[in-house]
């Protein structure tokens, strides 16, 4: 986290009531933080829209769909297979005798995860889904964080992991389906 500076805003006060109801009803216990929220949400919507093809992205891909329709799991199975590298983790929840939910975490280049998203989506007997995309904090401030700076001259947390941007082995995309 950068340096913290302080500002006031004004508002009406009908428009603050509301907007203290709303964030009370999100958890938000100040108002602070959940401004913060907002400013982080608007600047990750306006970036992801135009972000770069060599900057990476992180998504989640949810899908709801009956798998009883035909070949559907194995078409599935086909595209992720073909975007392996995209692919870090698959979950899959079996929410009825009919419907499967998916939900598929992605890292790579926006417009592949787009496109793989896409393809997915469009497949016959998917009913329902949607792609989150965001990105990392540099990517949404511009600016490298003076904890990320911190860390990769001296790291100390006690967790083995690989420090680099690597692409991590997808660990988890074979499990059962259906
Ligand atoms: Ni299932």
């Amino acid at each position: 986290m950068g340096e913290i500076s302080r500002f006031g805003v004004s508002a009406e006060d009908d428009l603050l009531e509301s907007y203290d109801q709303l964030i009370a009803t999100q958890g938000y216990t100040n108002r602070s933080e959940a401004l913060r929220d907002l400013m982080r949400d608007a600047l990750i919507k306006s970036r992801v829209d135009n972000v770069p093809d060599d900057i990476e992205v992180l998504g989640s891909l949810t899908l709801v769909y009956d798998h009883h329709a035909s070949e559907l799991n194995d078409k599935m199975a086909e595209i992720q297979h073909d975007h392996h590298g995209l692919v870090v983790s698959v979950m899959h929840v079996h929410i009825s005798h009919d419907d499967c939910m998916e939900m598929i975490v992605l890292r790579g280049n926006a417009k592949e995860i787009r496109s793989l998203s896409g393809s997915l989506l469009s497949l016959k007997g998917v009913k329902h889904g949607q792609l989150f995309i965001t990105l990392q904090v540099q990517e949404i401030t511009g600016r490298e964080s003076k904890a990320t700076a911190d860390s990769k001259q001296k790291h100390k947390h006690p967790h083995k992991h690989p420090h680099s941007n690597k692409k991590q082995t997808p660990s988890s995309a074979f499990g059962q389906r259906s």
